[in-house]
């Protein structure tokens, strides 16, 4: 597909999400059509290594349902092939099926395959050293899987093989030496593996053959002669080396002399993310050439592009985002103006230090096809010029500071995003122009500033065609007609934060997606029962001023994934047939009027991973079957209903559960011990089995992006909005309830947990004393209780405490000393009159004039970070950050280790974020 829409489109992902991840799964073809009566058959002993082969496997899609020793010619059986002469087993193809497991030692009696292809599952432990005599093989791809250890040396004896992929996985150490024997290889790829490093790049240029390298971040930092190296591979035409460090080689003049005489072949060369200045250019030379089609040199320090760029005239795709240094864009432009300008098609530069604006130089770039400047700095006007390119089909100048001229007549354009944060330059009126677009696919207005009403014929300008509508964040008001006819099969639309008012109109059947938050819809929901198509997968009608019941006919909606109607006025039960919705992953009714016992069909919903129910009359007692059956969950929130009985020690079964609030209800009886084994607030490290909605948008998209949670919670009574950052939360709240006993000492093994609210409730006894040992604790609640005795010593380090209440108990004696409990308001200790020392001003027993601490420190560490973050909000920051992160990944694992590295920081800005709050609260 275009890879400038597939960019983009994957930008929006952080927007909207779309799809299925079921839908997008690849099926491994299967085995030739043996119909041929004189085909052999398989041979016994290759049937048994296979079902050995498949033993161990978990195989959550029954890919390998075939797999049986009743169904005898195993040739037959899916992912395998045979040689129709001889019967043997000569391949293995069974990618993107999700298997587990270890890779059996039964495949050594394959003693014929010559062909292992298993990327793209959940393979682990090492790489079996065996396949290294398995001598056939000519084509191995492993990659996109959880192999660990080292990179078998064995491997180096396959000499005849032609392909070999290891990419993705989490090897470490040296890559063998021994590869410098694979003299036929044609493809080598071991990038995105964890921790490996090449010792000495000289045995590569053995692989005379080698076509296709990619080495992505894998350093060759040490690697002086990895130019020469790369240049006397004269068949190379794909060369991939991203994260290389290869800023840190220092290249001896004579090196690139030398070899700016050879000339090379390289089509695809990709540098990105190797904090390279624009000093390597001198080196980039002798590698590019007519030949080139593809650059990439994103997330550099690049200052500029070189004018002999201008004379690549094949080039077609050139990336430049994330570059860190200025770069005036007319004279970047003026440096591709060679044949460059003549053949580039994809120009993709989002997030770069661009000064100017897009001016009439941009006609010369005839071949234009896609132009991606997202966030990039540009200002002024953009020239008319642009909208003379004949083919330009994908236009993004999004969160710039550029004006849209008042007129637009480019009728190629099928994909328009002018979402602009800052500068509201579309609106006020509802732009006219859309009108000549007629080829339009895709339309992203959101936050253009319009305040208007969508004139009538608008929504009908794209009948069938129209596959994303993004109007959101404006000021739009009127009804919403009918929308059933107009729109392609699978479409998305996202109509939130506007000012629309009226009924919910009748809106296609075939829909993936709708989102009509915040606006000011009225009237029941019924139209619900009109998507039959059953493809729905995200739906999100929250704050609007919806009434009415939820209609008992969730039985279509078997693909729906996400369910927001919070923030409405719904009333009633929660009809039975919500227990059909067994794909969705989360449900939000927040602050309704619903009422009754959660339905017992409920426990059907075994995907869910967030369920909030929160601010709603629901009844009964806390179901045990939320434990026992909803066993994803990481979110449970209960808070604000007439829940009553004792809290149902089942909970403790959810390990993944982070944010337990089941505040003010009416629950009594004592607070279970085994909440202190709630696994993933015990252990360090965040859930990945968060909401991650894969997308495609169109059906022609087979890449797949995802997109993370958000949620409102209430978070120290004031309700707020988490966006991805949800899943970096973990807390207990249980407060207003009737509660008595002890806090289980238990509790304090929740060695994670980040807040514990335990206020306003009868509980007594003293305060555990490792409560000290929860040492991520920001915040603290046990006010309005009848704890008694000391405050432990242990709380003084707590360092990262921020927030403490624990007034209006019986506790006494001497405030324990640290920077931290003294910095709390003297309120924070109220009401317990046996205690005293700082910040009381009463002084404990035989206490001289002590000096108080100062104050300085952690919290010292804490307010630094908070002005750093800004007031902004932690939510956009992560975005802009992780936003970049995503449109690099493929697959689950590299998006995982990327993030894995940067939990460290992600917790650093949970706690600035947190105490931004609390400032704000405060002011
Ligand atoms: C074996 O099967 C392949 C694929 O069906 C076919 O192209 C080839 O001609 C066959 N060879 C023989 C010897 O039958
Ligand atoms: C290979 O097959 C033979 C005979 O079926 C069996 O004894 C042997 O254990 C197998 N080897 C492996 C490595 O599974
Ligand atoms: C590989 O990962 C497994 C856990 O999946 C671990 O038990 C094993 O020790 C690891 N092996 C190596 C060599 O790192
Ligand atoms: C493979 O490479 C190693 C070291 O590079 C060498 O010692 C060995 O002889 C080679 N083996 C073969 C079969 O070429
Ligand atoms: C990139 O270079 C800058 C300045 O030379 C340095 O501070 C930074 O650590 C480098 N980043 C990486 C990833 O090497
Ligand atoms: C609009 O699309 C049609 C078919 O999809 C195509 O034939 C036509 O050339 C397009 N128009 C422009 C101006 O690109
Ligand atoms: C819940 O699941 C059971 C068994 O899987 C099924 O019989 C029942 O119909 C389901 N209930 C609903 C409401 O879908």
């Amino acid at each position: 597909m275009n890879p400038c829409l597939f960019i983009i489109l994957s930008f929006l992902l952080l927007l909207f999400p779309t799809a299925t991840a079921s839908q997008l799964i690849t099926v491994g073809e299967g085995g030739d059509d043996r119909n041929d009566a004189n085909m052999k058959k398989c041979l016994d002993k290759e049937r048994d290594a296979l079902l050995l082969f498949k033993a161990p496997l978990h195989d959550p899609y029954d890919t390998l349902s075939t797999w049986t020793a009743d169904q005898h010619d195993c040739c037959n059986w899916s992912g395998i092939t045979c040689s129709n002469q001889t019967g043997h087993v000569t391949k293995l193809e069974l990618f993107g099926h999700g298997l587990g497991g270890e890779i059996s030692h039964s495949l050594l009696n394959l003693t014929y395959l010559n062909h292992l292809h298993l990327s793209g599952n959940s393979f682990h432990g090492t790489i079996p050293t065996f396949i290294g005599s398995m001598t056939r093989l000519r084509y191995i791809d492993l990659s996109d899987n959880y192999h660990n250890g080292t990179i078998p040396r064995s491997i180096g004896s396959l000499t005849e093989l032609r392909h070999l992929d290891l990419s993705y996985n989490s090897l470490y150490g040296t890559i063998p030496p021994e590869f410098g024997n694979l003299t036929n290889l044609q493809v080598l790829r071991l990038g995105n593996v964890e921790r490996c490093r090449v010792e000495k790049v000289e045995w590569l240029s053995h692989l005379s053959h080698l076509e296709v390298l990619g080495m992505d971040g894998i350093s060759l930092a040490k690697q002086n002669h990895w130019v020469d190296v790369v240049l006397s591979l004269c068949k190379l035409s794909h060369l991939s080396l991203n994260g290389c460090e290869l800023s840190q080689v220092m290249y001896p003049y004579s090196s690139f002399l030398n070899s700016s005489s050879s000339s090379s072949s390289i089509e695809f060369l990709s540098l990105q993310s190797n904090n390279l200045t624009s000093s390597m250019y001198r080196w980039l030379f002798p590698l590019t050439s007519n030949s080139l089609q593809f650059l990439h040199l994103s997330s550099n320090m690049l200052d500029g592009i070189p004018k002999y760029l201008g004379n690549l005239c094949n080039l077609k795709t050139f990336y430049f985002s994330d570059n860190s240094a200025a770069v005036k864009f007319p004279d970047f432009l003026n440096n591709l103006s060679g044949c460059t300008s003549l053949s580039l098609q994809y120009l993709i530069a989002p997030g770069s230090q661009f000064t100017g604006s897009l001016l009439d130089d941009i006609q010369r770039f005839s071949s234009l096809n896609c132009l991606y400047l997202a966030a990039s700095h540009l200002n002024g006007s953009i020239s008319e010029k642009l909208w003379e390119l004949p083919i330009l089909e994908i236009l993004d100048v999004s969160y710039n500071d550029l004006t849209i001229p008042s007129t637009i007549h480019n009728s190629s354009l099928s994909y328009v995003n002018l979402f602009d944060m800052r500068s509201c330059k579309v609106g006020p009126q509802f732009p006219k122009w859309i009108k000549t677009l007629k080829n339009l696919t895709s339309l992203d207005l959101s936050n253009t500033g319009i305040s208007d009403t969508a004139p009538l014929d608008f929504w009908a300008m794209w009948p069938s065609r129209l596959i994303y509508m993004n109007l959101s964040s404006n000021n739009i008001s009127g009804m919403i007609p009918d929308l059933s006819s107009n729109f392609a099969k699978k479409s998305a639309i996202d109509l939130s934060s506007n000012t629309f008012h009226g009924p919910i109109p009748n809106v296609p059947s075939t829909l993936l997606s709708l989102n009509l938050s915040r606006n000011k819809l009225s009237g029941g929901i019924s139209f619900i029962c009109q998507i039959v198509d059953g493809l729905l997968y995200f739906l999100d009608l929250s704050h609007n001023s919806l009434s009415g019941q939820l209609p008992d006919c969730l039985w279509h909606l078997k693909q729906l994934k996400v369910l927001n109607l919070g923030h409405n006025n719904l009333f009633g039960r929660l009809p039975p047939s919500i227990g059909s919705l067994i794909e969705l992953e989360a449900l939000y009714l927040f602050k309704n009027n619903l009422s009754g016992e959660l339905p017992l069909s409920l426990k059907n919903c075994t995907s869910l991973i967030s369920l909030n129910l929160g601010a709603n009359k629901f009844s009964g007692t806390v179901p045990v079957w939320i434990g026992e059956n909803l066993s994803r969950l990481y979110v449970v929130i209960l808070r604000s209903n007439n829940f009553f009985g004792t809290i149902p020690v089942q909970l403790c079964q959810l390990a993944n559960l982070q944010i337990l609030d089941l505040s003010m209800n009416n629950l009594h009886g004592t607070i279970p011990s085994c909440l202190g084994n709630l696994t993933s607030m015990v252990e360090e490290g965040f859930s990945q089995d968060e909401l991650y909605y894969t997308i495609g948008i169109s059906e022609n998209i087979d890449e797949t992006e995802t997109y993370v949670d958000h949620a409102m919670i209430e978070w120290q009574g004031d309700e707020l909005e988490f966006f991805g950052s949800l899943r970096l939360l973990k807390s207990i709240d249980l407060s207003s309830n009737n509660l008595t006993g002890q806090i289980p000492y238990e509790i304090t093994n929740l060695h994670d947990l980040i807040a514990l609210n335990l206020s306003k409730n009868a509980l007594s006894g003293e305060i555990p004393e490792k409560i000290g040992g929860m040492k991520k604790l920001l915040t603290l609640d046990l006010s309005r209780n009848n704890f008694s005795r000391r405050i432990p010593s242990s709380m003084s380090q707590m360092t990262l405490l921020n927030d403490l209440d624990v007034s209006f108990n019986s506790l006494s004696g001497r405030i324990p000393s640290s920077t931290q409990l003294q910095s709390f308001e003297a309120s924070r200790y109220d009401g317990n009159t046996q205690l005293c020392g700082p910040p009381l001003t009463k002084k404990c027993p035989g206490d001289e004039e002590s000096e108080l601490l100062p104050i300085i420190g952690e919290i010292d560490e804490v307010e630094r970070w908070f002005y750093i973050g800004g007031g902004m909000g932690f939510a956009t920051g992560f975005w802009i950050a992780c936003g970049a992160l995503l449109l690099n990944r493929r697959g689950r694992h590299p998006f995982f280790q990327f993030c894995d590295s940067f939990i460290d920081w992600i917790y650093v800005k949970v706690v600035v974020f947190i105490s931004s709050l609390q400032k704000a609260r405060q002011t």
